[in-house]
């Protein structure tokens, strides 16, 4: 028995975002955006927008497109959580009318989407829950100081779905092998240093110490996590093709983790990948973290470009640091374009 792939959501806020936008507060240029990142403009979430509803409307397209009404766990990835307790899967399957299923919250970053499918499609192969809903839910700008030109410009909020069942591994959609790997020794290349027990919110305001405002913020050192994007990635991507007996050439698409244009191209390069074969939504959408991987294959599949029997790999990087890597054949589902 294995975990298959059989609906996909996903949705964004509305409020757009541009470079030129940016430029009027940041001391940055859309040029510069554009040629660093392949960026050109994000969704941010506003008018009481947050994780739980974002996570909720990409979960309801999802089920539409499976054709379900139920299913029997929820599980969603986030960085941006609602609150830091409780985890907010519980809330998103109540509202969305699915009762008193299992559900819960993990946490991986970048790698959230990656993690998420292999803990999904785990709950499925122990015979825990034929059928799974899994999002990847972000509403991160809101930890992102948006006085800060370093990192303000790369990070999106969105939120994209699947929904897995049980099934046969020969079927199209059928998820695996995966490869998933982690090092921690390199975690503060990328981390929000406040908020949790180790610098306790408490502290803030209340006398007891003092947490400088910049550490409720993400910290990010740019140049070597994009050494280490790259080089992750790579390793992982051939790792899992191995792993599943797929030649690179055999390769339809390339759905990698949207962190940075150059980062997506430079492993594809690595993996000899050709461009026409690496699917690319950074432009309008940056870095959206676990919800990167499903709203780009939304978006391509929306487009009738990612089509039934294509060969896809997806990969992805983030904070932690960690990464992960999965292929499936494309199965014939519908997805809806996203706003
Ligand atoms: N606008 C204009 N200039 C900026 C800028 C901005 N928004 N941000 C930084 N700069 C400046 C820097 O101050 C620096 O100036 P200096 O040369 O005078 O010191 C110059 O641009 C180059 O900065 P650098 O950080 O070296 O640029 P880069 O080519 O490494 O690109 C990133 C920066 C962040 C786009 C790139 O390192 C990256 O994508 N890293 C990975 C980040 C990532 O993926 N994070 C999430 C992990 S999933």
């Amino acid at each position: 028995m294995t975990a298959v792939l059989t609906g996909i959501g996903g949705f964004l806020p509305p409020k757009a975002v541009t470079n030129d936008d940016l430029s009027r507060t940041l001391d940055t240029s859309d040029e510069w955006i554009r040629t660093r990142t392949g960026i050109r403009a994000r969704r941010m979430v506003s008018d009481g927008l947050s994780t739980g509803s974002l996570a909720v409307e990409a979960g309801a397209r999802a089920m539409r497109s499976a054709g379900v009404t139920g299913v029997d766990a929820v599980v969603v990835a986030t960085t941006s959580p609602e609150r830091l307790c409780p985890a907010v899967a519980p809330e998103v399957a109540s509202r969305l009318g699915l009762g008193t299923v299992a559900a819960f919250d993990l946490t991986s970053a970048c790698s959230g989407f990656l993690y998420g499918l292999a803990t999904a499609a785990g709950l499925i192969d122990s015979g825990t829950a034929d059928t799974v809903l899994f999002i990847g839910s972000e509403a991160f700008t809101t930890l992102v100081n948006q006085e800060d030109r370093a990192t303000a410009p790369i990070f999106g909020d969105g939120a994209g779905a699947v929904v897995l069942r049980r099934g046969e591994p020969d079927e199209p959609g059928a998820l695996g092998p995966f490869d998933l790997g982690s090092d921690g020794a390199l975690a503060d290349l990328l981390a929000i240093p406040a908020g949790g027990s180790r610098q306790r919110s408490a502290d803030a305001g209340l006398g007891h110490g003092t947490v400088p405002t910049a550490d409720w913020y993400l910290r990010m050192e740019g140049r070597p996590l994009y050494t280490q994007a790259v080089e992750r990635m790579t390793q992982s991507a051939l790792a899992v093709l191995k792993r599943a007996d797929w030649p690179v050439a055999d390769v339809d698409w390339f759905a990698g983790h949207q962190a940075n244009l150059r980062i997506v191209r430079a492993v594809a390069e690595e993996l000899e990948l050709c461009e026409e074969r690496v699917a690319v939504n950074i432009d309008r959408v940056g870095n959206t973290l676990a919800a990167s991987v499903p709203l780009l294959l939304n978006d391509y599949a929306a487009r009738g470009a990612l089509r039934a029997g294509q060969r896809v790999l997806l990969s992805a990087f983030g904070a932690g640091l960690s990464w992960g890597s999965t292929v499936l054949v494309w199965p014939e589902i519908q997805a809806e374009p996203i706003n």
